[in-house]
């Protein structure tokens, strides 16, 4: 790593962020852009007005947006293709329905889960990999959820949302071990964040968590850049819970 340069530094780096339009990714996509990254933004959904102005005001880079659905594997790879070198990717993409197993059409909401909470991030990890390590530099980080260690703390917390996280954690295991020692593969599992996520939920639901609070989408951005960060050099395979204490290990 150049000794100069301040190690969170992402000057230099181009990011790619997925579900760029929501809570997070938003707020993920500010925050590299202050740092200094060149910005490759994709969702399913055209970016909210006034996110690349204003993204575009925050740096001297240019910042791109790209419509992609993770789910389909050949946009993906055309994606990650047609962008050139990545640096670093934040799979953020994902969905949470609120479907019980006994309702009629529970299977369809089973098989979208996984395809865009679990499926999605391996499209892109499968693309971005083999670039990144002939590179000999790279960063995946991949946003997992607490409900992958509680199987959901609330009870209306779905199945299909638990189970795919808890893949993707392992999955996160798996890419670790096998990107490394050129690319690191970490995940960021949040708790409950202010989000349209979680737009349903009763704020009293954390008043017995030691910080009694949603957390704030920055509250996750600022781990992920991190985990994007040449800093993040010898962080390999880890889950770095930033729930506000509402599961501790
Ligand atoms: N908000 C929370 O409480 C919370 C807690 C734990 C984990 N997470 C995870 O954080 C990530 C971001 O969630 P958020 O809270 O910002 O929610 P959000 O709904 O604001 O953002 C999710 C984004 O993913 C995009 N997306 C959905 N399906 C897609 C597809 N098929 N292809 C491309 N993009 C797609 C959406 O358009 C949206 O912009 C998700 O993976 C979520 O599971 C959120």
């Amino acid at each position: 790593m150049d000794v100069e340069r301040l190690p969170y530094d992402l000057s230099g780096q181009r990011v790619l962020v997925t579900g760029a339009c929501g809570g997070i990714g938003q707020a993920a996509a500010r925050l590299c852009a202050r740092l200094g990254a060149e910005l490759i933004l994709t969702d399913c959904v055209v970016p909210p007005g006034g996110l690349m102005e204003t993204l575009a005001g925050s740096s001297s880079r240019d910042h791109h947006f790209v419509l992609c659905d993770v789910r389909n594997r050949a946009e993906v790879e055309a994606l990650c293709a047609a962008q050139g070198p990545i640096h670093a990717a934040i799979l953020n993409a994902g969905i949470y329905t609120l479907k019980d197993w006994e309702d009629a059409d529970w299977d369809e909401a089973l098989g979208e889960t996984m395809d865009i909470n679990l499926a999605g991030p391996v499209n892109f990890a499968r693309a971005l990999l083999p670039g990144m390590k002939a590179a000999g530099y790279g960063r995946l980080a991949i946003v997992g959820s607490v409900a992958a260690h509680t199987g959901g703390s609330f009870a209306h917390a779905p199945v299909h949302y638990a189970a795919s996280k808890g893949a993707l954690h392992s999955l996160t295991r798996w890419l670790a071990r096998r990107a490394a020692p050129e690319v690191m593969v970490n995940l960021v599992a949040p708790g409950a964040i202010a989000t349209r996520m979680v737009a349903m939920a009763d704020p009293a639901m954390m008043q017995n968590v030691p910080v009694p609070r949603f957390g704030r989408p920055e509250e996750v951005a600022w781990p992920l850049a991190f985990l994007c960060s040449p800093g993040a050099s010898f962080i390999c395979g880890a889950t770095l819970d930033v729930n506000g204490g509402a599961y501790l290990r």
